[in-house]
């Protein structure tokens, strides 16, 4: 079986889906391995560290859709028209492996559907132990907690850490996390890393301890505990939300960084920094809002802009994860090659697909010319919002 890794179109996706080392486990396995040509460039893995390991370069999409039989990706969601593009050029039976957006209306289901792709949405891993090394959204989340507070540094006027120095003692910053899940858990460790006081707070009560295990302190709201059974923050109404923003707003006025992270998979992104908290911060205060692509989580936030709201700079950060795109192909590649072997078993009578496997159907949204994923027809309809 023949499997090719695509160059990235989407406008400054520098990451690549398979890293030359995981590619020589799976050529290992038997699989042949196709890569576009300087597919990995821009992630910093040139198209001689892949030959090396036997992997053979190809010079456009064009011939590498022609061969591969499963074709990995990161981001043929991004783009709507790009993701619609790439599945008009696919073939009958064909597989596609990447983050496809599926929460989102999206037309190039219609064209997995007409094209009889078989493709799976990573995004839609199930959290259990089993699925833990292929879960991208946690790879991708951990490396974005790191980078929300190097930007959110690099934007500050006042550096994190206390200093005490022949000209008087700078205090630390004071650096607030809304949101704790993977990305938010990172921000914490990283921002106590360069010293700053840290405080945190998340709807679900029960981070308190992994909040306070980092050395951070957990801001408690008097308001319900939004969790559900597995784990996961649920949608409230208009006034938990309104109540939300009330009590935030004497928490957040006294920080110097507020970091945001708050997400409800498949949902629009609760606000939680209206722009009448952002005018009580004090200028030069700075906000990195990681829930930029979903909507935001503050009211001012602009998807991939950086804006000056009086003096308070809001960093509306997009796709963080391809500014560390060595590290994020690595582990996005890791991830990728864990799924393939799971989804793809070497017998004695070739290579044969696991469709009955929990974490296949749990990310299995079209196949042979039907959209199989149970929520889907839901989410691609509404839009999950
Ligand atoms: P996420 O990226 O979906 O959301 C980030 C955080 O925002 C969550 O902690 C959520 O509770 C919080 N949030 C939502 N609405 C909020 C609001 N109005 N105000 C404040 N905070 C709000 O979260 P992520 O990183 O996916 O983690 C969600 C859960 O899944 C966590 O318990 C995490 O530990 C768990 N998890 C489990 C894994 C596994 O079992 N393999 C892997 C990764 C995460």
């Amino acid at each position: 079986m023949i499997i090719g890794v695509m160059k990235e179109t989407h406008p400054r996706e520098d990451r690549v889906a398979l890293i030359p080392v995981h590619a020589a486990t799976l050529i290992k396995k038997g699989f042949t391995v196709m890569l576009e040509k300087h597919a990995g460039l821009a992630a910093g893995y040139p198209d001689e560290a892949y030959t090396s390991l036997g992997v053979k370069i190809v010079d456009s999409s064009t011939i590498l859709l022609q061969q591969a039989q499963l074709i990995c990706v990161v981001r043929a969601g991004a783009s709507h028209h790009q993701g619609a593009q790439l599945a008009q050029a696919m073939t009958p039976q064909q597989i596609l492996v990447g983050l496809l957006e599926p929460y989102q209306p999206h037309p190039s289901f219609s064209t997995f559907q007409e094209k009889k792709v078989a493709a799976f949405a990573l995004e839609l891993i199930p959290r259990t132990t089993k699925a833990q090394a292929m879960d991208v959204l946690s790879s991708m989340a951990n490396l974005a907690g790191y980078k929300a507070v190097i930007i959110a540094s690099y934007y500050a006027k006042k550096i994190f850490p206390m200093m005490m120095t022949a000209a008087g003692t700078i205090v630390p910053a004071k650096v607030l996390i809304l949101g704790v899940g993977v990305a938010g858990l990172q921000a914490i460790a990283t921002a106590k890393r360069l010293g700053a006081v840290v405080s945190a707070y998340d709807v679900r009560a029960e981070v308190k301890e992994q909040v306070e295990s980092l050395g951070a302190k957990f801001v408690v709201l008097p308001l319900e505990n939004a969790s559900t059974a597995s784990g996961y923050a649920k949608t409230m109404d208009a006034a938990y939300y309104q109540k939300q923003q009330a009590l935030l707003q004497a928490v957040v006025q006294v920080q110097d960084v507020v970091i945001t992270t708050a997400n409800i998979p498949g949902k629009k992104a609760p606000i939680l920094l209206t722009k009448a908290m952002v005018e009580a911060l004090s200028p030069g205060s700075v906000i990195v809002d990681l829930a930029a692509e979903r909507g935001g989580n503050c009211e001012l936030t602009q998807l991939g802009k950086v804006i000056d709201h009086q003096g308070v700079t809001i960093v509306g950060i997009e796709n963080v994860p391809a500014q560390l795109a060595y590290n994020a192909a690595a582990l996005y590649s890791k991830n990728m090659v864990t799924f393939i072997d799971n989804l793809i078993k070497t017998t004695s009578d070739g290579f044969q697909i696991q469709w009955q496997d929990d974490i296949v159907q749990a990310t299995l949204l079209t196949k042979e010319g039907q959209l199989v994923h149970p929520q889907a027809t839901q989410w691609l309809t509404k839009g999950g919002n």
